[in-house]
């Protein structure tokens, strides 16, 4: 039996995650969470492409550069009388294979959409991957300041093509200069919208019931065009089912404008009430639930540099039960060795602090000197593997070369850090001494060769090269392996961590080297 303490640690805390299509809000979203948090005083300005502020979630020079959030952070902060860990996800699409594995370490997500766009490509493809797990999914109407479509449109269209039932917690009155706030279905209360209150924490006015005469005082006619809507709204929705919504069957809607900051304080209030605790999570060996008192966790995230001065490698690992002290000694199933955790971190946004303490649900920062690996799972003596976080093979592939050839030893040595993020690959054939990038996406080359630059002092350039497809080799057979290593040695390659991978120049090259290797197996990514 958990003790109380403990208890009362884990019922405080939600752990989450925003998706959305780029531009629908997230960014000042999640600007404006944490200023409810109070971790910011005073938002920043959006990523600042125009301003030159940024937004404290955007901290690598990639991000400002381009104004897309490029790494996943995370950020925990207090909420009325709750602990709420955010984790940032990239937006981009090059970027998908991290969002993923950050998306298995939360408990819910919040979508936001575009009021204006609807339901857009990248958020169908991330509603696809929630669905992997059933995560309860919290959905925000963003940008009601602009002129938007038709909210009950909005709803049937979040239904019709994500397939999940909408419940309205709020209603939009008015849109564009016209928006005039929103009517809360459940505390039947009218929260009005006052303009230019973007950067501060709202003091909005509520009128309490929707046949208020001082609701008629306030909006004139919107007020007669609510209570009919409404009818037809609560006629025609699905009423908000709790436990619909921890099935990720319902989404409770909330409508607002992030930039305004107006409406996410509904939906954290929604939050905080509704989404799960950490919910108990599966391994390989039995399902560990969040009450056991012994430490696991799993890390899902590597990130190299994440601060210049620091100049170091943090994985992020995701406590799915127990307590973390500062000082104790893990277990990493994987290697089958204890280590001690001296200095674990937390995070707030790119600021560090030291740890002492931490809970189920939270993320530690681990300092990572080359020996953890995405998917590593941590315990406090006891084998066990976590199951289900995703590995991508990559689809493009390039040659990296030095412009100054003396430097090739620190050129290695960054590509091998960078892959063990896991957004990119190295491959080292054989044969020769290239080296070969393979990637998911096309702009992870340019990450590569500016954060090459930026953090390991190396210029590198690309140049084609004729690799279409990689596949990583096992073989439990010695003698087999040998002799295909033997057989093949012209295509074959050691990847950053040494694993053996036979790279193709076509799929008919991989076909063919299959059909002669029956014993071998190619396998599509590396396995976690
Ligand atoms: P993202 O992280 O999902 O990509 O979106 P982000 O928050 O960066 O927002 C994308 C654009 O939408 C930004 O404008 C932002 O100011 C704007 N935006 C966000 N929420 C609202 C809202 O509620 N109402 C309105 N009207 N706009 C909103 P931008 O001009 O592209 O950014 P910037 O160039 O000013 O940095």
């Amino acid at each position: 039996m958990a003790s109380k303490s403990y208890l009362e640690q884990l019922n405080k805390r939600r752990t989450f995650a925003i998706i959305s299509h780029p531009d629908a809000g997230k960014t000042t979203i999640t600007e404006k969470v944490l200023l409810f948090g109070k971790a910011l005083q005073k938002a920043g300005t959006v990523k600042g492409k125009k301003s030159g502020q940024h937004a404290k979630s955007d901290w690598m020079e990639m991000e400002k550069e381009r104004g897309i959030s490029v790494t996943t952070s995370v950020m925990q902060f207090p909420y009325h009388d709750h602990l709420v860990n955010l984790l940032d996800t990239p937006g981009h699409e090059d970027f998908s294979e991290d969002t993923y594995r950050t998306l298995t370490a939360v408990d819910s997500c919040l979508m936001v959409i575009d009021s204006a766009k609807g339901v857009e490509a990248r958020t169908i493809k991330l509603m696809e991957v929630t669905r992997l797990r059933d995560t309860p999914i919290i959905t925000f109407m963003n940008k009601l300041d602009r002129d938007t479509r038709d909210p009950v449109e909005l709803l049937d269209e979040v239904e019709e093509v994500l397939k999940i039932k909408c419940a309205p917690i709020t209603w939009p009155i008015g849109m564009g200069k016209e928006f005039k706030g929103v009517y809360h279905l459940l505390r039947d209360e009218t929260i009005l919208y006052q303009t230019g209150q973007g950067h501060t924490m709202q003091d909005s006015r509520i009128i309490k019931g929707l046949d208020n005469p001082e609701l008629d005082e306030a909006i004139g006619s919107y007020a007669q065009e609510l209570r009919e809507v409404l009818e037809l709204v609560q006629g025609a929705s699905h009423e908000f089912d709790q436990q619909e919504f921890l099935r990720g069957e319902l989404s409770p809607v909330f409508f607002g404008t992030a930039l305004g900051n107006f409406g996410v304080d509904h939906m954290l209030d929604g939050l905080v009430e509704w989404a799960p605790r950490p919910l108990n999570r599966a391994a390989a060996q039995r399902e560990v639930s969040v009450e056991e008192e012994k430490f696991s966790g799993f890390v899902f995230k590597i990130q190299a540099n994440m601060d210049p001065k620091h100049r170091d490698r943090i994985a992020f690992c995701r406590i799915v039960s127990g307590t973390f002290e500062k000082g104790m000694k893990l277990f990493q199933s994987r290697i089958g060795k204890d280590v001690r955790i001296s200095d674990a971190l937390t995070f707030m946004a790119g600021d560090r602090e030291a740890l002492d303490t931490a809970y189920a649900g939270d993320i530690i920062g681990l300092h990572n000197h080359g020996s953890i690996q995405i998917g590593d799972t941590f315990s406090e003596g006891e084998m066990l593997k976590f199951t289900g976080i995703p590995n991508f093979a990559p689809e493009l592939f390039k040659r990296i070369r030095l412009r100054d050839p003396l430097k090739q030893k620190q050129l290695l040595k960054g590509l091998i850090q960078l892959a063990e993020e896991g957004a990119v690959q190295v491959f080292r054939p054989m044969q020769n001494n290239d080296l070969i990038v393979g990637a998911v996406g096309v702009l992870q080359f340019d990450v590569v060769v500016a954060r090459l630059k930026a953090e390991y002092k190396v210029e590198a350039i690309y140049e084609p090269v004729n690799v279409s497809t990689a596949r990583w080799i096992y073989c439990d057979d010695a003698k087999k392996l040998d002799e295909f290593k033997r057989k093949a040695e012209a295509n074959l390659a050691l990847d950053g961590g040494d694993n053996l991978t036979y790279i193709a120049p076509t799929m008919v090259n991989l076909s063919l080297a299959q059909e002669r290797h029956p014993d071998i197996k190619f396998v599509q990514t590396r396995e976690h």
